[in-house]
């Protein structure tokens, strides 16, 4: 085990600092930038499934349900077809309305899960296309769909899922890409900026990464905390989702995630000084919102751990700490954030003790329902 573990104190970590490789492996041979090209089998051979699709319908479960919510706003954004982002589990037992012209992807590490198993055979019962995004090559669900992408990040060990998230993003991501080329949504200059910023990420990733040791600092300061508030907008929204699941599979603290907005609407109320609060805060989209939301923290003392852009200048006047990511495009930057937030947890649940790899209570792949 110390073998595999190559030369890292957990799976986990090295499955963090996996993901620049992870990310490339997801897209090498896929991503064809000098010919402005994106090659995939399982869509170049069903493009038009894609194409006339009324809309796509993504399930999955956990973390990777967190990656179709990012997909949403990629598909929506880049593609402009409509998505619905559904928890398998819901999904399997609400009687949804599928029809042919329905394409449904799901999304599982493991490719066994049950929920999301069940929701992939009702989709097909109900004649919509079904295409999976899976890790594990020959699993089930990769056998239960029409057609599929695999995410080529190599076997997730962890528990709490790192490299599998961002790599599910990345091939979703091209496959948003590839529709919107088809579908001409996208200008010839948009498609081909897109190309050359993914090709950047896996070097940005590594940048991300180098702060570690200040990540570790701030995990000091919060690791005895009983809560956690997480926020994000648009497409970080997603992220402070999964930022919040993950401090509280290997940490035991309760955390939430909330769209940055929606605070008002109720999470303000838990806001004191003993409350942390992570906002990711990258210097696309709604910055000026994230801004003000910040300030609303701050008025009322919580303390403020920031994501930010690198060189932001407005933020770190606020905030606690702030923890920059490089520049990328706005449809990108859940790769970039998400980063910090995974250390962020990994630090807080060692120093408190907890069994990061193998959290209590929680399984690698639920076989059941
Ligand atoms: C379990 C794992 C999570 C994972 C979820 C979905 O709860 O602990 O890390 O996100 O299942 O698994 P899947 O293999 O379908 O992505």
């Amino acid at each position: 085990e110390e073998i595999e573990k190559g030369g890292y104190d957990h799976f986990m970590l090295k499955e963090i600092y996996e993901q620049p490789r992870a990310i490339l492996d997801t897209y090498r041979g896929r991503l064809l930038a000098d010919q402005k090209l994106i090659k995939m089998a399982g869509i170049d051979e069903h493009l038009d499934k894609f194409v006339n699709a009324n809309r796509i319908i993504i399930v999955a479960c956990g973390t990777s349900w967190h990656a179709g919510l990012v997909a949403e706003y990629i598909f929506e954004d880049l593609a402009r077809i409509p998505v619905e982002v559904e928890y398998a589990s819901e999904f399997r037992y609400r009687n949804p309305v599928i029809t042919d012209k329905d394409v449904l992807i799901a999304i599982s590490q493991s490719g066994e899960t049950a929920d999301t198993l069940a929701a992939i055979k009702l989709a097909k019962e109900n004649g919509a296309f079904v295409f999976g995004v899976c890790n594990v090559v020959g699993s089930s669900i990769a056998r239960e769909t029409n057609a599929g992408a695999y995410t080529h990040a190599g076997p997730e060990i962890g528990v709490a899922s790192t490299k599998a998230f961002t790599t599910q993003i990345t091939v979703l991501s091209l496959i948003a890409l590839k529709l919107a080329q088809e579908k001409g949504s996208l200008t010839d200059e948009q498609f081909t900026s897109f190309l050359t910023e993914l090709e950047y990420i896996p070097t940005k990733v590594e940048v991300a990464l180098q702060s570690n040791d200040a990540i570790e600092k701030i995990a000091e300061v919060y690791k005895d905390s009983p809560n956690c508030l997480y926020l994000g907008r648009g497409y970080n929204f997603p992220v402070a989702l999964e930022g919040a699941l993950k401090l509280k599979e290997i940490s035991y603290i309760h955390a939430e995630g909330y769209p940055a907005a929606e605070m008002k609407h109720g999470p303000i109320a838990l806001i004191d000084e003993s409350m942390p609060v992570i906002v990711i805060a990258t210097n696309k989209g709604h910055y000026e919102k994230v801004v003000s939301n910040i300030q609303e923290i701050k008025s009322r003392k919580g303390k403020i751990i920031a994501v930010v852009t690198e060189g932001d200048v407005q933020v770190k006047e606020l905030a606690d700490h702030v923890i920059e990511v490089p520049e990328t495009l706005e449809a990108l930057t859940p790769l970039l954030t998400t980063i910090p937030l995974q250390l962020l947890s990994y630090h807080i649940a060692l120093m408190r003790g907890c069994n990061v790899d193998q959290p209590r209570n929680l399984a690698k792949s639920v076989t059941v329902e």
